[in-house]
């Protein structure tokens, strides 16, 4: 099968490569195989090809990216009642998405209706669940009561998905982007809410006035500067939640600021999913299952290559101005 590989952590453009690998193994009790036919890119799918040090995989062995995508069910193993061979399937979390094939556990895999399309099923898990944990996030930080909140890069796949949820509930939310023409195509998409552009030299005093105030709440998905001010700029007792470093610079603490306003910092992370308890999971599967039925114009897609275009695609997540994901696609036709 083929499969997307690096031997050392480092710059994507260098270190990944097209690779032939032998079949994956039969699945094991409690198992599925699925042949891969859609996985995104995700940003995060690339700081986890550049992070950490040396030999990526253990022992030697090559590392596999990408822990979610949608395919078609090839065999499964004991113990598995609820899935078939033939199956489409999606699944989160799973190591080696970038692979034709992988073996995954039967928890991590969800059915997918007719309805949905092949690039959608391969997007509504990661997105809308790090959507819901952002919530649940912002829930814990306004002890119930909705207030002013701003959230950056609100153009991403995310933020679009945190400003449809703000629309749905007319939460106080102000979107922050970094060009005037993400501003205007955000404005267009979300008309109820207000979109600044950070290019604008007034944008801060127009958040404050679209907030009414101070905001109480800052979702950060670049870190820097932009988030450094923004940290600066809350309400006392505000919470900067961060889920992303877009901008590839640290947030600097002014201990004036948060020792003396009480401000918090609080991370999210879709990593720590897994160890939610079965329930939350699966209201939040439910929900994915839900939207991506409901509002498949959420899961917008920016570009699809096949698996051996990998350098092009990669390139496409990090592109100035793209909307949506971009998609990584392996021919049905091909097996193990
Ligand atoms: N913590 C978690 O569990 C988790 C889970 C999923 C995603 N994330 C993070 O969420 C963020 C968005 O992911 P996504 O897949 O939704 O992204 P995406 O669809 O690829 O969109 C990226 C967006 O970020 C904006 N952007 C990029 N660099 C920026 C910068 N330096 N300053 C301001 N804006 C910038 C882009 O704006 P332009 O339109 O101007 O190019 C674009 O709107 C990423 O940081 C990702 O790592 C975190």
């Amino acid at each position: 099968m083929r499969a997307v590989v690096h031997d050392h952590y480092g710059d994507p453009s260098q270190v990944l490569r097209l690779a032939e690998l032998p079949p994956v193994g039969a699945p094991g009790p409690g198992e599925v195989s699925i042949r891969v036919t859609v996985r995104p890119a995700h940003p995060g799918d690339l700081l986890g090809i550049t992070g950490g040090d040396g030999p990526a995989g253990s022992e030697g062995k090559r590392r596999i990216p990408g822990f979610d995508g949608a395919g078609v069910v090839t065999a499964v193993g004991r113990d598995v009642a609820d899935l078939q061979p033939g199956q489409r399937v999606a699944f989160f979390p799973v190591s080696g998405a970038w692979a034709e094939h992988v073996v995954a556990a039967a928890s991590a895999v969800v059915a997918v209706p007719d309805e949905i399309d092949e690039p959608t099923a391969a997007l509504m898990l990661v997105n809308p669940v790090t959507m819901r944990m952002l919530l649940r996030a912002l829930d814990e930080a306004w002890a119930g009561t909705p207030r002013p909140f701003v959230q950056t890069a609100a153009g991403s796949s995310v933020g679009r998905l945190v400003a449809a949820a703000a629309e749905r509930h007319d939460f106080p939310l102000v979107n922050l982007v970094r060009s005037t023409a993400g501003a205007a195509a955000l404005t267009e998409r979300f008309p109820s809410l207000t979109t600044i552009s950070t290019s604008e030299p007034d944008w801060s005093a127009r958040m404050r006035d679209a907030l009414g105030g101070p905001a109480s709440v800052v979702l950060d998905a670049v870190g820097g500067t932009l988030a450094t001010d923004l940290l600066a700029g809350l309400a006392d007792g505000g919470s900067l939640i961060s889920y992303g470093g877009l901008s590839g610079s640290p947030v600097s603490l002014g201990a004036t600021d948060v020792v003396g306003r009480e401000l918090r910092i609080r991370g999210v992370s879709i990593g720590r999913w897994s160890r939610l308890d079965a329930e939350q999971r699966g209201e939040d599967v439910a929900f994915a299952l839900a939207t991506a039925q409901a509002r498949p114009d959420l899961f917008e897609v920016a570009a699809s290559y096949d698996l051996a275009d990998f350098a092009t695609a990669v390139g496409e997540v990090g592109r100035p101005g793209k909307v949506g994901a971009v998609l990584l696609t392996s021919p049905t036709e091909q097996s193990a």
